[in-house]
């Protein structure tokens, strides 16, 4: 989704500013564009729509200039374009860049029309410089005016301002899209994700809800939402510079894909002894919440809403704890019953998806004993918001379609499942079992990978494909589901997830020799039913593809192809079965040639509803 850096520096900042779009391309948008201040009462503005390339191919002479923002720009109002691409200009003087939306832009246009204001683009970010440059005509203060602007909004912003008139400094504004400002010597920089801003500093702060600051090269003044002068500590980032470097690696994907055994061995670490889960692992009020969770209410969106399906079957099988599972645009617009004793646990990659967010929002007010959030990235929203948290330690992930954050996610699920178990009487023999089944998790996820070669061929039987279907039952009813949401995200093949039980009930009319059916399936209790629906298929003519333990004892033939796993426990194997249908999504998607990981029309944090 919209990307956002700005700088102030003795410098010039043009080329600092494309190498934090460029480390912001991740995110998915459709144009790109900068505004620099070349010298007092000169802005020079250039913006196209594609890629940041083409932004950076089109400035052929240098862009002097020591203060500047820039913006990658994900439409939500008007199509893709370079009239409607950030940055928004008023009267040559003005230039704003925007994350979010602005829900009353359309009464604010109107207004800013009366008042002799003519809009170039159908954006709802166009109300906001205007609204500034009609501030501006009462103060000389760019941050009052900035404030004053911001209070007529509604809805969502992340916001940086620059005023040629005075060169030396911007005006950022965050209500509900994350900003983080990078502190340097003697230069200062905003952008909307810490790892934009890497080459150039470690050292940030991270704006809060209603914050509005004044950056110079020497100062950053914060006021919070109620005006106050504040003083917001700042904190070194330990992520490393190349974070956002592909290596040998074709595509971020693939490595993200490589990278998930060691990114589920730092999930574990420290977090377990032999026969125990660490508590604290989850923050220092664990323990003491844990013992009084009777009922757990999961709530995600995309790919994190898979895991928390997984995470169900095992809170209440294990833990013996009520769980109940949603997707957050739907429960944020519920009056939802919130049981006595409730933990509201949230999921996410990013921690600033804005439905989550919104959840866990509404949830404050609903009645619940705490909130914890599973999360990759600490110094998100989300995480700041909630009482406990799990971090998942894995790593910057850049790929729009989720892998690692994923199978990561599912160790923080199991290890929550573990702990509440604790408290609940859950058999050591069995808990041992389970932890000795996550710590020979990573090795197992390597074996796995050792598949590669035999799935890349495989996928050139999907490549013509128009349909496919997965199955799964169980707790690998969810892992379908991810394996269909991956081929569909990558690929642009219709992809449709069932649970195996289901399939007589509708989905069985669809097969024929034009539809692969993929079919997860692990040595588990299932295994007979699943078999009796994979029966149900090829008596109709259906082309099977398997994914097996090697002791489920299927047979490839005419009609299946069987690709064998190494045996797994069978709790473990969601995390596991996930892994192959992440590489078949990942070939089918190199034989057709689509954007692996910036997929058309997709955003990697969707930070608006
Ligand atoms: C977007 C991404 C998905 C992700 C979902 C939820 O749709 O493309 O990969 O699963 O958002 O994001 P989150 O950061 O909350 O996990």
């Amino acid at each position: 989704m919209c990307g956002i850096v700005g700088a102030v520096a003795q410098r010039d900042v043009a080329d600092i500013l494309l190498e934090g779009l460029r480390r912001l391309e991740y995110r998915g948008y459709d144009s790109a564009g900068l505004a620099v201040i070349r010298e007092a009462n000169n802005l020079v503005r250039l913006r196209r729509v594609g890629k940041v390339q083409a932004l950076s191919d089109a400035m052929i002479d240098p862009l002097p200039g020591g203060t500047g923002i820039a913006h990658t720009r994900w439409a939500t109002h008007g199509e893709p374009n370079e009239r409607n691409a950030h940055p928004h200009i008023s009267h040559d003087e003005i230039a704003v860049v925007h994350n979010g939306i602005i829900e009353n832009h359309e009464q604010l246009r109107v207004q800013l029309q009366r008042a002799g204001y003519v809009f170039e683009s159908e954006t709802d970010t166009e109300v906001i410089v205007h609204l500034i440059h009609a501030s501006l005509k009462e103060t000389d203060s760019l941050v009052t005016a900035v404030k004053t602007a911001v209070s007529q909004l509604r809805g969502a912003y992340g916001a940086v301002v620059v005023d040629s008139r005075q060169p030396d400094r911007m005006v950022v504004a965050r209500s509900g899209s994350p900003l983080v400002i990078g502190l340097g010597i003697g230069e200062n920089f905003v952008a909307s994700d810490s790892l934009a801003l890497l080459p150039v500093t470690r050292q940030f702060i991270y704006l809060e809800e209603g914050d509005v600051a004044e950056i110079t090269r020497t100062e950053v003044v914060i006021e919070d939402a109620s005006g106050k002068v504040v003083d917001r500590p700042a904190q070194e980032s330990s992520a490393s510079y190349d974070a956002g470097n592909k290596g040998e690696y074709r595509h971020f994907m693939l490595k993200e894909i490589y990278d998930q055994p060691q990114a589920v061995r730092n999930a574990l670490e420290s977090r377990l002894a032999d026969d125990h889960v660490l508590e604290q692992s989850f923050g220092a009020q664990a323990s003491e919440i844990f013992a009084n969770v009777k009922h757990v209410q999961i709530v995600a969106c995309g790919t994190s809403y898979h895991s928390a399906m997984v995470a169900r079957y095992w809170m209440e099988s294990l833990a013996n704890i009520a769980c109940s599972v949603e997707i957050a645009s739907e429960y944020r617009y519920r009056k939802p019953i919130v049981p006595e004793g409730s933990l509201l646990v949230t999921i996410s990659q990013s921690g600033e998806t804005a439905d989550t967010l919104a959840a866990l929002r509404m949830a404050r007010h609903s009645g619940y004993l705490a909130t914890l959030a599973i999360c990759n990235v600490g110094a998100s929203s989300l995480v700041r918001e909630s009482d406990l948290a799990f971090m998942t330690r894995a790593g910057v992930e850049i790929g729009v379609a989720s892998t690692k954050a994923f199978t990561t996610q599912l160790v923080g699920l199991a290890l929550l499942v573990l702990a509440i178990g604790q408290h609940q009487n859950l058999n050591a023999l069995l808990l041992e079992e389970m932890i000795a089944a996550l710590k020979s998790l990573p090795e197992q996820l390597e074996q796995t990978l050792l598949l590669a070669g035999e799935i890349e061929k495989l996928a050139e039987e999907f490549a013509d494909k128009q349909h496919t279907l997965f199955l799964g039952r169980g707790d690998q009813y969810p892992i379908a589901m991810e394996g269909a949401l991956k081929l569909k995200e990558i690929s642009y093949i219709h992809a449709e997830a069932y649970a195996a039980g289901e399939l007589k009930h509708g989905p069985l009319a669809l097969i024929d020799e034009d539809m692969p059916i993929v079919v997860v399936a692990p040595n588990n209790e299932l295994l007979e039913k699943l078999k009796s629906n994979v029966e149900e298929v090829r008596a109709r003519g259906g082309l099977l593809y398997v994914f097996a333990d090697r002791d489920a004892r299927f047979i490839s033939d005419d009609t299946m192809r069987v690709i064998n796993l190494p045996h797994t426990h069978p709790w473990m194997a969601p995390i596991v079965y996930t892994l192959p249908l992440q590489l078949l999504s990942y070939y089918v998607a190199i034989i057709k040639g689509t954007d692996v990981d910036q997929p058309r029309n997709l955003a990697k944090s969707v930070t608006v509803e």
